[in-house]
């Protein structure tokens, strides 16, 4: 069996993905302030092969009919929390080969000093990093940020010239050779090897040198997880690792199957992007256990602080809806994945549903040697090539996983028994930079296609 791609999806936050369960006894999430805390689950995720670890972010919280119930507060729905991206060079320093993947949003960051940023990262952490490039729908960050909220596509549009942009400036600004750093003949760069890039875009620009030298990948691999016909489009022209979101099996094939399709029509090869979706698993010596541990965490549950988390991803109050209207007339400005997931549901099942998921994928309970079985099944089922984990608890969660289920993995060939060498998109593709067939790739000099 193929090896599979291992992330950890986490939030330098108080909760993740199930709305309450910070308050469970074997929740450490309250930790998330101490550096301590994430470099011993960094160390974990490194001594189970983990590819990488994923931070996900977004400066809002929620907000429904303009307020933000108390229950937000209460129960820590996506407030407080931290800034994810200062983590990664102590966890860098903290570990050899686990990767880090990042969220930054092409609504509200501006490209130029986003791509001096990732450029760092890469650099310091030796070329172990990925940029998770969301839209941001949040009336709450537009407000943050004393913007006007951006209608659904458009968002997509600017994203592709921020990309466009981040591309010249990482790609096109310094060729390959420019960096001297010659003490003898005290030359550290070649000025005619670094180029002023020029940007004039629809929403975006730019003219000016980059002032990185080029880093490790040059270019972050590029990781997305929109799941709208736009959103889809977006990956398919740029993505490398695709967070995908489906409720089954059959719903996750369709979508591999579209994306690698997609890609190809952009004239990429649907080899060079990968897709993942997210899983958890609850494990115990019988199945019956691990039913009953799942019961105990999803019994923290907090049903309106779920609620007002899915008003905050979505612009929907599921509570407002006729619990019998069908999902698939509802319509929204907000993030269109939570929603066309339920495109089949009426309300109340797809309410009763986000309650128990979240925005988790598989929630898989057994053994190890059952789990094992099963995630091989679903990566036969679905041609996925890996997955985000979604612990319940942390560190507990992962340890499950690491000490228990990753051996039964490795025994059916679908885990590395070592780490190889080499950057993220190394590991991935086998190659450190994007290849010829990606859009970025234009922009190299030599190859510039225009402002
Ligand atoms: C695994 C996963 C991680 C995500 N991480 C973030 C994130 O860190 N920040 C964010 O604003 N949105 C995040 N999203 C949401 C998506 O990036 C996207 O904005 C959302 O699905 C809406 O896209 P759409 O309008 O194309 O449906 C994540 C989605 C998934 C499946």
């Amino acid at each position: 069996m193929k090896q599979i791609i291992l992330g950890a999806f986490e939030i330098n936050g108080v909760n993740l993905t199930s709305q309450g369960v910070w308050a469970h006894p074997d929740q450490h999430t309250h930790r998330y302030k101490d550096l301590s805390y994430w470099i011993e689950l960094a160390r974990l995720l490194e001594r189970g092969f983990f590819d990488f670890l994923f931070l996900a972010d977004s400066y809002g919280y929620p907000s429904l009919g303009g307020e933000t119930p108390e229950v937000a507060f209460r129960q820590a729905v996506e407030i407080p929390k931290n800034d994810p991206m200062l983590l990664i060079p102590a966890l860098a320093a903290a570990t050899e080969h686990l990767s880090f993947a990042v969220t930054s949003s092409s609504t509200f960051e501006q490209p130029y000093a986003n791509a001096r940023r990732f450029a760092t990262l890469d650099h310091l952490t030796g070329g172990r990093i990925a940029w998770n490039v969301v839209t941001t729908s949040s009336a709450v960050v537009a407000d943050l940020f004393g913007r006007e909220p951006v209608a659904h596509d458009e968002r997509y549009a600017m994203a592709q010239d921020f990309l466009t942009l981040s591309y010249k400036l990482l790609e096109g600004s310094w060729e390959d050779g420019s960096v001297l750093a010659d003490k003898a003949a005290r030359r550290y760069a070649d000025p005619a090897k670094i180029h002023q890039v020029v940007h004039e875009g629809p929403y975006y620009r730019s003219t000016g040198y980059f002032n990185c030298e080029p880093s490790p990948q040059r270019v972050p691999v590029l990781v997305q997880a929109g799941a709208s016909a736009t959103g889809r489009a977006f990956a398919a022209a740029n993505a490398e690792l695709v967070f995908l979101q489906g409720k089954d099996a059959p719903m996750l094939r369709e979508q591999v199957a579209d994306l690698r399709r997609r890609a190809g029509e952009q004239g990429r090869d649907p080899d060079s992007v990968k897709t993942i979706s997210g899983l958890s698993v609850v494990t115990a010596p019988t199945r019956e256990e691990a039913e009953r541990k799942l019961d105990d965490y999803l019994s923290y549950v907090d049903p309106e602080a779920a609620r007002v988390y899915y008003a905050s991803m979505t612009g929907i109050d599921l509570a407002a809806l006729d619990p019998d209207a069908h999902f698939s007339t509802v319509r929204t400005e907000g993030g269109r994945t939570q929603v066309e997931r339920y495109k089949d549901s009426t309300v109340r099942e797809a309410t009763a549903d986000f309650l128990r998921r979240g925005m988790r994928e598989f929630i898989l309970t057994g053994t190890p040697q059952e789990l094992a079985e099963e995630i091989g099944r679903l990566v036969e089922d679905t041609g996925l090539d890996g997955f985000n984990y979604t612990p319940f608890v942390s560190p507990g969660s992962y340890a499950d996983l690491v000490d228990d289920v990753i051996p039964e993995l490795q025994k059916l060939g679908l885990v590395r028994e070592n780490y190889g060498r080499g950057t993220f998109r190394e590991r991935l593709f086998g190659s450190a930079h994007l290849p010829a067939d990606h859009p970025a790739a234009q922009f190299r000099p030599g190859r510039e296609a225009g402002a």
